[in-house]
Parts: structure tokens; C-alpha cells; sequence
């Protein structure tokens, strides 16, 4: 069983180098919502995610909008969690005045990470920066706890919540049986057939493309 990271260690953890397939790093911080620990969202989909600093535009932008949509995210049993090296009174304060602002309530929590172990620990920070406004991470994480997609943000970029929406259907359809996902691929669109890598099917098909190129069903809709 792998070590869990408390927010507040005080020793930096190596730079992990993350992969999409490992087991997200289990870890345990204080939050807008109390403490969390990663594992406790085992059995449900979730996105972590890391955002450079409290009172910046970009990110009030992107809190709002994950806000807004955070109804959409709960119906595909969809956890989020924020993550920034800024303390708990500044996540507080902001969420207070976003709120007061843009009329808006930011409920999912957001961790305070003041010594960046985590941040450090999931690559969401270089190794030996002294602040974490390098990077907008996002891991989407399954719910066996298995880092699924990831995504990297430079700070003057604001993540899309529509394509943050739009792969984790994504990674939920191809879950659904042997099947792939296209470009630009929406719920209700039809998915691909996974290739069947043998010469007698390529000899065998019918048009040019047909041994690696197949609709097969279409995604439910949402
Ligand atoms: C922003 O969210 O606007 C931002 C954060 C850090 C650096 C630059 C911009």
C-alpha cells in the first residue's frame, strides 16, 4: 500500500512523472469542505485539479464556470476537487467574495497545499519552483482510483468546461464495451469499433478502410 501524502509534510516529494493508467497517489488535505482524502472517492469518478493562486482572473473565471456546471458533473457521478498552494482563509475569502460577486456558490472543495507535497507529488508544480503559478493540471481519475486523462493548462489559459465534460463522456462510453472515441466526439454520436488486428479481416473487408475504419453504437446521449 502506497504512503499517503498529508498537505502539511514538510518533506518535498519527488516530482512523480505521472502516466495516464497509475493509481492516483493517495493523499489527505484540509479543505473548503473539511478534510478529504483521495481514497474516500473511490467508487465515483473525479477530477482533481490544481489552479495557480486565489484572486487571479483566469481562475475566478474557470471556478465560476466549473460551478455553474457542477450539476453536470454530479449527474455523471462526477466528483471535482481543487487544489492550490494558497491556505484555507484564502479559499475561503475568495469563494465568499465570488459568491458576493457573481452571485454563485463554489460548494466542491478546494485543498490548500502550503508546502505543494501534492502539487509536487502529481508533477502539478516543477520540482524545485517556490510557487505552484506554473500550471493548470487536471487529472481525471476513475473510479478505481486509476489516473484516466490528463490534461496541462499554461496560467494565462483557462481550461473549457465543455471539454472537460465532453472527455469524461468520453472516457465513460469507451468503459462501456470495446469501442474508441473520434475526434470532436459527443454524446449521441456513433463510437469506433476497435481494430481486429488480423490479416485475414484486412483481406477479407469489403471497403479499403473498413478492417481498422467501423461505426459501431452510437454514446447515449446526454
Ligand atoms: C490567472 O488566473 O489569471 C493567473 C494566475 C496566475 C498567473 C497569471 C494569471
Amino acid at each position: 500500500m502506497t504512503e499517503t501524502i498529508k498537505a502539511d509534510d514538510e518533506r518535498a516529494a519527488p516530482c512523480a512523472g505521472l502516466r495516464i493508467g497509475d493509481v492516483a497517489p493517495d493523499f489527505s488535505a484540509r479543505s473548503t469542505t473539511g478534510d478529504v482524502r483521495l481514497s474516500d472517492y473511490r467508487g465515483r469518478w473525479l477530477i482533481l485539479f490544481s489552479h495557480p493562486a486565489d484572486f487571479t482572473p483566469v481562475c475566478t473565471t474557470e471556478f465560476i464556470a466549473l460551478a455553474e456546471a457542477a450539476g453536470e458533473f454530479e449527474e455523471r457521478d462526477c466528483a471535482l476537487m481543487a487544489l492550490s498552494v494558497d491556505s484555507l482563509f484564502s479559499h475561503f475569502a475568495w469563494l465568499r467574495l465570488i459568491r458576493d460577486r457573481y452571485e454563485i456558490e463554489v460548494r466542491f472543495p478546494i485543498l490548500e497545499d502550503p508546502t505543494l507535497v501534492i502539487g509536487r507529488a502529481y508533477g502539478m508544480v516543477a520540482p524545485n519552483d517556490s510557487d505552484s503559478a506554473a500550471v493548470r493540471t487536471t487529472f481525471f481519475i476513475d473510479p478505481s482510483g486509476v489516473i484516466r486523462a490528463m490534461t496541462c493548462y499554461p496560467a494565462n489559459v483557462g481550461r473549457s468546461t465543455p471539454e472537460m465534460l465532453r472527455t469524461l463522456d468520453a472516457l465513460q462510453a469507451v468503459d462501456d464495451g470495446p469501442v474508441l472515441a473520434p475526434a470532436n466526439w459527443a454524446p449521441g454520436e456513433a463510437l469506433l469499433a476497435q481494430p481486429d488486428a488480423s490479416l485475414d479481416t484486412v483481406f477479407s473487408a469489403q471497403g479499403q478502410t473498413d478492417w481498422f475504419m467501423k461505426e459501431t453504437r452510437r454514446g447515449a446521449s446526454k
